[in-house]
């Protein structure tokens, strides 16, 4: 079936594998002596996180957490809805937040202060993408893939009304073009 909607590839799939193992030798290199969590933040992180997870060269351990501020086909943040019910244990634990992208700061900047206050550990993030002119929160990536302009991307992950996730690079859809189904 082909796609709703016109898409230019931004990010190659060659790209972001590249970057993945960048971040991954970075990241095994700073929790060399850590007992390390990363806690994905889903649904949009679930490539980044299992691809990122394949690279690392380190010990570690696994968690989700469920995190919306896009509901159906919205392309601005709405109200931030997160379910933190199956954390893991993170005593004692050095946590890394993954996520696909960083746009407001909203819910990284949110959980890093509620996952804090829980475990009084210190809390890192790692994202794929960060659309830093749109950021307001204080916040800012401890691991960054790609910085990018304001402009609304789907796949290796992220989703437009749950489309295009499954896409193994990153795409700008045209909007204004919307294909017959
Ligand atoms: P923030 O809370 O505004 O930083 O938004 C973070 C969340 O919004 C991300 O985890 C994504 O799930 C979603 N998001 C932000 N920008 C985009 C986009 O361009 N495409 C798809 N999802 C996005
Ligand atoms: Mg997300």
């Amino acid at each position: 079936m082909l796609p709703k909607h016109s898409l230019r590839i931004l990010i190659s799939e060659q790209e972001i594998q590249a970057c993945i193992k960048r971040l991954a030798l970075e990241i095994s290199e700073q929790y060399r002596d850590c007992p390390l969590t990363l806690l994905g933040v889903m649904t949009g992180s679930l490539f980044f996180l299992t691809d990122l997870m394949r690279q690392l060269t380190i010990p570690h351990q696994v968690g989700v957490i469920q995190a919306s501020s896009y509901p159906g086909n919205a392309t601005t943040p709405e109200k931030l809805r997160v379910n933190l019910d199956y954390l893991p244990d993170l005593t004692g634990r050095s946590v890394l937040l993954i996520d696909d992208i960083l746009d407001t700061g909203q819910t990284l900047d949110f959980l890093k202060k509620e996952i804090s206050s829980r475990c009084h550990n210190e809390i890192q993030t790692a994202v794929l993408l960060w659309k830093k002119s749109r950021t307001v929160k204080d916040v800012t990536p401890d691991y960054l893939g790609f910085e990018i302009e304001d402009e609304f991307v789907v796949g290796y992950g992220l989703d437009y009304a749950d489309d295009y996730r499954h896409l193994s690079a990153i795409h700008v859809p045209d909007f204004s073009v919307k294909k017959l189904p």
